[in-house]
């Protein structure tokens, strides 16, 4: 069924995947890409293979400034180096202005949502989420989640083309759900 959805012909416009921790940007885009034959890039994931670290130890030894700026600095290097690819970016991609022109740019911009108490329980029952992802506030989960919303909530509809809810879907269904707005 994804494989018939993503039967599309192809073009130079890119997929950017936006949206909180949890929603499944990397899992999501990673079906897109291979259904649709187009390079899948992990904007974290390159920060660490070009930085030679670790995202936490970015944000722990030299802070959330200096994560920021090696985000930028991605983020502009992959936009112009593979258009038409796949793209998630980390949760807070949207933060800078410079950010959101870049992936304006880049093509279409799919925001993926969940409830709060749904993205804490995915958080929570994550590994990596626990280990692996710095905190954002001194405030708990849920909190957390809350508040960060609240502040970036209004970036990700200004930046979004389309807004995908993942309440109850699989990463394949929530994949089909963007091809419903999306022309490839
Ligand atoms: C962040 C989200 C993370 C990562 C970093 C900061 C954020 O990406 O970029 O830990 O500010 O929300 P994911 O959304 O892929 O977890």
């Amino acid at each position: 069924m994804i494989r018939q959805a993503m039967s599309g012909g192809s073009s130079i416009r890119g997929l950017v995947l936006i949206g909180y921790r949890g929603t499944g940007k990397s899992t999501v885009g990673r079906i897109l890409a291979e259904g649709l034959g187009r390079p899948f890039l992990d904007c974290d994931r390159e920060i660490e293979s070009r930085s030679g670290r670790s995202i936490r130890s970015i944000f722990n030894e030299s802070g959330e400034g200096a994560f920021r700026d090696w985000e930028e600095r991605t983020l502009d290097a992959l936009t112009t180096e593979s258009p038409g690819a796949i793209l998630a970016t980390g949760g807070g991609a949207v933060l800078r202005e410079a950010n959101r022109r870049r992936l304006r740019g880049f093509g279409f911009v799919a925001w993926l949502t969940a409830d709060p108490a749904e993205l804490a329980r995915r958080l929570e029952a994550d590994r990596l989420g626990l280990a692996g992802r710095p905190a954002l506030t001194t405030a708990g989960t849920l909190d957390e989640i809350a508040q960060v919303l609240a502040d970036r909530s209004p970036l990700y509809a200004e930046l979004a083309n389309a807004v995908i809810p993942t309440d109850g879907k699989d990463p394949s269904q929530v994949a089909v759900a963007i091809l419903g707005c999306w022309t490839p």
